[in-house]
């Protein structure tokens, strides 16, 4: 089932063939010549089927109702399985892609390279995780974020392709971003020339204008979700996927939910449901802290204590931790960081006209060094002295060795 922006239609996985894939009937014969299935259960099991591609709902796989509804014990399932894969190997791919090599893994599922199969195009395919299964709400509200968003298209953001769900594991095809991400620059190389951190973070303040005035927020912006490419360029990636997850409980609880909490806003760790757009601003307050400093503001030992911190403290000065950073940079990077979001430049474009303002007393400084540098060394100086000084203790001694001699 593809619930792509081409190719649309969440429903129509109701409207496939009743028919069981090759695989399905495999496993049904293996199944019935083990004595592990008589034609009863089968019957109740495709009556089951039937009702939930009817309902859109639920998985609809014969196999995994036999297990979920107690037909087929699990150890007889898993050796079924294993007897299907040995008749059919698992191709390695999903969709309209196979699957190359995979690139990363994160809170949502595994990042791969893959191929598009109908043009031989290069992208990344994430293959969410396990929660998603089975949660037709979660479900619903990946394919209606993923479509709408995918509408939003900017030069600094990672596009999205494609979304679908094969075999009942949920895929989401986006551009492929040959580089790594400004959290891996960061832990290989530490932090990032001033120039390169402004450079980076004007991209994603950009892209979040974009985003932002299609109506949408990100709501999981952080490092490693700025991807650089090797050719230089700043791609905002994974939004849309974020949605309300937050506020669904027990994504958060489980801390297989979201973007750590190191770049969310206090208030979105507080009621994410209420947030507007000056909780992106603060992730890329974050963000741009990080690559300044090396690290975020707040480190604690668990998340819980790190939640606390952040809901009573204010975050530190981004000049403690970047002797020599421009004035402005700094006060807009602390402001970015403000706890209470009225205090922080309230959209993008605010962030924008500092960023991208000359940072005047870099450049007033530059212009200092380089007076200092095209004045005329003075005549004499220290080394004048000495080799004077020097000079007249030899005359001194040459007169008390000719005096002496005399
Ligand atoms: N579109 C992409 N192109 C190339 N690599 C990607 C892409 N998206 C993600 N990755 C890589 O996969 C890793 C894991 O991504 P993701 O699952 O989004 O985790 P995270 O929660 O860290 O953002 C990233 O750090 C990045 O290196
Ligand atoms: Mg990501």
């Amino acid at each position: 089932m593809s619930i792509g922006p081409r190719t649309g239609g969440v429903k129509a996985e109701a409207m496939e063939p009743e028919g069981l894939s090759e695989r399905e009937e495999h496993f049904c014969s293996l199944a019935r010549e083990s004595g592990y299935l008589d034609e009863t259960a089968f019957e109740e099991a495709m009556e089951i089927r039937r009702n939930r591609l009817a309902a859109g709902e639920g998985p609809t796989k014969l196999p995994t109702i036999l297990r979920e509804e107690g037909f087929l014990a699990d150890d007889r399932y898993h050796e079924l399985r294993r007897r299907v894969l040995e008749r059919f190997p698992k191709e390695r791919s999903i969709g309209g892609f196979r699957i190359d090599r995979k690139v990363g893994k994160g809170g949502m599922g595994i990042v791969y390279r893959a191929i598009r199969l109908e043009d031989e195009k290069v992208v990344a395919v994430k293959v969410l995780g396990d929660h998603f299964k089975h949660d037709p709400k979660l479900v619903e509200r990946f394919v209606r974020e993923f479509r709408a968003i995918s509408s939003v298209r900017h030069a600094n953001l990672v596009e999205g392709h494609d979304a679908g769900c094969e075999d009942e594991v949920y895929y989401y095809a986006m551009e492929f971003v040959d580089g790594e991400s400004v959290k891996e620059r960061v832990l290989r190389d530490g932090r990032f020339e001033i120039k390169e951190a402004v450079r980076i973070a004007q991209c994603v303040a950009r892209a979040l204008d974009a985003i932002h005035g299609a109506g949408f927020l990100h709501r999981d912006v952080k490092s490693s979700n700025v991807l650089l490419s090797e050719e230089g360029e700043v791609k905002l990636s994974d939004l849309g996927l974020a949605m309300d997850l937050e506020s669904d409980s027990s994504l958060t609880r489980t801390g297989t939910g979201l973007g750590s909490a190191d770049y969310s806003s206090p208030e979105q760790l507080k009621n994410a449901a209420g947030i507007d757009g000056r909780s992106d601003i603060y992730s890329l307050g974050v963000t741009l802290f990080e690559m300044l400093a090396g690290r975020v503001p707040f480190i604690a030992g668990s998340q819980a204590s790190l939640i606390q911190r952040k809901l009573k403290e204010d975050a530190p000065d981004v000049g403690s931790f970047r002797p020599g950073i421009p004035a402005r940079l700094r006060d807009l990077v602390n402001a970015m960081l403000s706890r209470k979001p009225e205090e922080r430049p309230s959209e993008p474009a605010a962030v924008l006209a500092v960023l991208d303002a000359p940072l005047s007393e870099r450049v007033l400084r530059r212009k200092t060094t380089a007076r200092r540098r095209l004045k005329p060394r003075k005549k004499g100086g220290a080394g004048m002295w000495i080799a004077l000084g020097a000079l007249g203790m030899l005359a001194a001694l040459a007169l008390v060795v000719f005096l002496v001699a005399r």
